[in-house]
């Protein structure tokens, strides 16, 4: 009862917000098992913790007098519900200090059909069951596995999740493999694998998720296809950007660096270097994270990344293990399967909105100044979009408009594809969207045939560049 009205003025006030987005996606995302039982979990949560301490406000929900509603919705509850919504969360919203590992979420390695891939944070989340140890996942799932564990606001989550979904999951199930392409996942059962090739898990090279010059994975074109395996030797040089820059830890400081050092790297070395938006926001995201939520508790609140919880994350195992090894820049490593640090850890007090980890992107970005775009097929270098804003909120924006842009304009030729995509889209997205005051400037998606996809290719280019169809490392590259 009480669920469903506050599920009753969502869905108004976000229809008004968006005129343009169908009332049967925000209707999905309303049913969607996983996001309701996680609103029910916080709703609970929220009243057991209040209890003693503030004024009781059930009585004005159980009369289900709107009024009321709206004046909770407006001010404590706003504050539980939004991080659910993916809007911005409030000081309220944070839920305060919480030690891991939890007993109820036991390590276990990967058995051989479990996926695990280039996400230190998704493997660790799937080794401790927070979500499915198959690897295989829903963007429910993933969104209440990072808010669980790590603290990620789901605006941020499910940004993240309906990339993967997108790119390398089925659309409709909105599962996902967290490694490589998996038999037990299909987009559209089968509809769209003619466009975008047999779903390839988040792992899928240069659509949304995965990207060159990561912190400690190889290019795909670098190692044969290989974006996945840990590689002991980018970790190396990681901890030695640690020693140089972070006093030891990986700070925030110490992860530009490497990034600097990578994006050089991988641009003299690989001649299908690919690094454009959304990819290259999401790779430059990932490091921030390093220091953002493997902190040991909250990063510029004393949370510090330090050896043992790097280390542990990653599972990263030094070859000496003696007490002052980690102070050796030729410290040598091997790789075991990914774990919340043993001796315990606390996770991040405020939740990572959007808002900040683009705020963490531009750090990042401004830092090392890369070209955005790709290697051509004449080895020249083709630009990705020429105008990023150069402040977080303006660039969270684009970066939204940079996921709808990156679709293949093919798909405008199949009415009910367009549709499934745009719904899809719209409802996990647009909550964020929303949160930021973004101008949603997507072109309608009720026009099919030649002239929206002209309209649709002119408006993504502004956002993705010329890289996006004319670099070779693009997932979207045409033969000219
Ligand atoms: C919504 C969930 C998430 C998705 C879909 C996702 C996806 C990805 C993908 C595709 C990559 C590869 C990017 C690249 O090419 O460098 C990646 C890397 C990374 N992710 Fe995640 N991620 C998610 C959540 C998280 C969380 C919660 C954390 C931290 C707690 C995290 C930490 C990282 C880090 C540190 C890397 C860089 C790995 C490297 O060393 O190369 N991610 N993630
Ligand atoms: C995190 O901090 C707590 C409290 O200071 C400490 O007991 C624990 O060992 C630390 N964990 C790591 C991985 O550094």
């Amino acid at each position: 009862m009480r669920i469903s009205l506050v599920l009753a003025v969502f869905t108004a006030s976000s229809a008004l917000a968006f005129p343009w987005m169908t009332p049967e996606g925000m209707e999905a995302l309303m049913k969607h098992p996983e996001a309701q039982k996680e609103i029910k979990r916080r709703l609970e949560e929220h009243v057991g913790a209040q209890s003693g301490t503030v004024a009781p406000r059930d009585p004005q929900l159980g009369t289900g007098l709107i009024p009321g509603l709206i004046d909770l919705i407006g001010g404590t509850l706003k504050a539980v519900v939004d991080p659910i919504f993916g809007l911005i969360p409030t000081e309220d919203a944070v839920r305060g200090h919480k030690r891991f590992p939890e007993p109820e979420y036991p390590f276990r390695p990967p058995g051989s059909t479990d996926q695990r891939g280039p996400c230190p944070g998704l493997n660790t989340l799937a080794n401790h069951g927070y979500i499915p140890r198959s690897g295989i996942a829903t963007v429910g799932q993933i969104v209440a596995g990072c808010q669980a564990v790590f603290n990620m606001g789901a605006d941020l989550g499910n940004l993240l999740a309906s990339g993967g979904a997108i790119d390398g999951g089925d659309i409709l199930s909105t599962k996902m493999s967290i490694g490589g392409p998996d038999p037990r996942v299909g987009i559209l059962n089968g509809a769209l694998n003619a466009l975008l090739g047999t779903p390839t898990g988040i792992a899928g090279h240069g659509k949304f998720n995965e990207g060159d010059a990561s912190a400690t994975r190889l290019d795909f074109y670098l190692n044969n296809g290989d974006n996945i395996v840990f590689q002991p030797e980018l970790f190396k040089q990681m901890h030695q950007a640690a020693l140089l820059k972070g006093d030891g830890t990986y700070s925030a400081e110490a992860i530009k660096y490497h990034f600097k050092n990578r994006y050089e790297a991988s641009r003299a070395a690989n001649k299908q270097f690919y690094f454009n938006l959304p990819s290259a926001g999401v790779v430059m995201g990932a490091y921030y994270f390093i220091p953002g939520f493997f902190s040991n508790g909250t990063l510029g609140a004393n949370g510090i990344a330090n050896e043992a919880s790097i280390t542990s994350f990653y599972g990263a195992k030094p070859k000496d293990t003696s007490p002052n090894a980690w102070k050796n820049p030729n410290l040598e490593y091997t790789h075991v399967p990914e774990r919340i640090p043993e001796q315990g850890w606390y996770r991040r007090t405020t939740p990572m909105t959007v808002a900040e980890a683009v705020g963490g992107i531009l750090d990042v970005y401004l830092y090392a100044k890369p070209a955005i775009g790709g290697a051509g097929a004449d080895q020249g270098f083709v630009a990705g979009p020429a105008l990023i804003p150069n402040n977080p909120q303006a660039l969270s924006c684009f970066f939204y408009n940079a996921i709808y842009a990156n679709f293949p304009s093919e798909l405008f030729n199949t009415v009910a594809l367009v549709s499934s995509v745009v719904n899809f889209l719209s409802s996990s997205l647009v909550p964020g969207y929303k949160a930021l005051g973004c101008k949603v400037d997507f072109p309608q998606a009720s026009g099919i045939g030649s002239t929206y996809r002209e309209t649709y290719e002119k408006w993504a280019l502004q956002y993705t560049g010329e890289a996006k169809t004319k670099a070779v490392g693009s997932g979207w590259y045409k033969k000219p």
